[in-house]
C-alpha cells in the first residue's frame, strides 16, 4: 500500500489542508470526514506526488461526489471552480462546464472525469482510466 500526500485546497474556504490519504493501484481513498465541514455545493482540489493528480473533487449539497480533471479536453488549459455559479471554467476560453463534467454549451466535449464510489464515509476515486 503506497501512502500519497495530499493537499487539499478548499475552493471558497479560508484554510488549505494537508491531509493524507491512501492510494492503492491508482485508487485515492479520502475519508468523507474531510470535506464534511464545508457546506453547500463545493470543489476541492486534490494535488499530490502522482501524476494524475490533481483533480477537482466536487461535492453537492445532496453529497453526490464527481472527480474532474483539472485541465480541459485539450489538456493545455486549468479549469477553474466558480462556487457562485456551481460551474468549471476553462481558463483561456471561458467555457463553462458542470459538476459532472458537461459541457454546458451542447456541441463542446466534456472535461474528463474519474469513476468514484462513496461508501462507508470514504470516498474512492479511481485514477486509472480516465473516462
Ligand atoms: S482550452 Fe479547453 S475548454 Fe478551454
Amino acid at each position: 500500500m503506497i501512502l500519497l500526500t495530499v493537499l487539499l485546497l478548499a475552493c471558497g474556504s479560508s484554510k488549505p489542508r494537508v491531509e493524507y490519504v491512501e492510494a492503492q493501484q491508482g485508487i485515492v481513498i479520502l475519508p468523507v470526514s474531510q470535506i464534511a465541514d464545508v457546506e453547500g455545493p463545493t470543489a476541492i482540489r486534490l494535488g499530490g506526488p502522482d501524476p494524475r493528480l490533481p483533480v477537482w473533487l466536487h461535492a453537492s449539497e445532496e453529497l453526490d461526489f464527481h472527480a474532474i480533471a483539472t485541465r480541459c479536453h485539450r489538456g493545455r488549459c486549468g479549469v477553474r471552480y466558480e462556487p457562485d455559479d456551481d460551474r468549471f471554467v476553462c481558463s483561456c476560453t471561458d467555457e463553462e462546464f458542470r459538476p459532472d463534467g458537461s459541457a454546458v454549451e451542447r456541441r463542446k466535449p466534456p472535461l474528463v472525469t474519474y469513476p468514484i464510489d462513496y461508501r462507508n464515509e470514504t470516498i474512492l476515486i479511481d485514477l486509472s482510466p480516465a473516462r
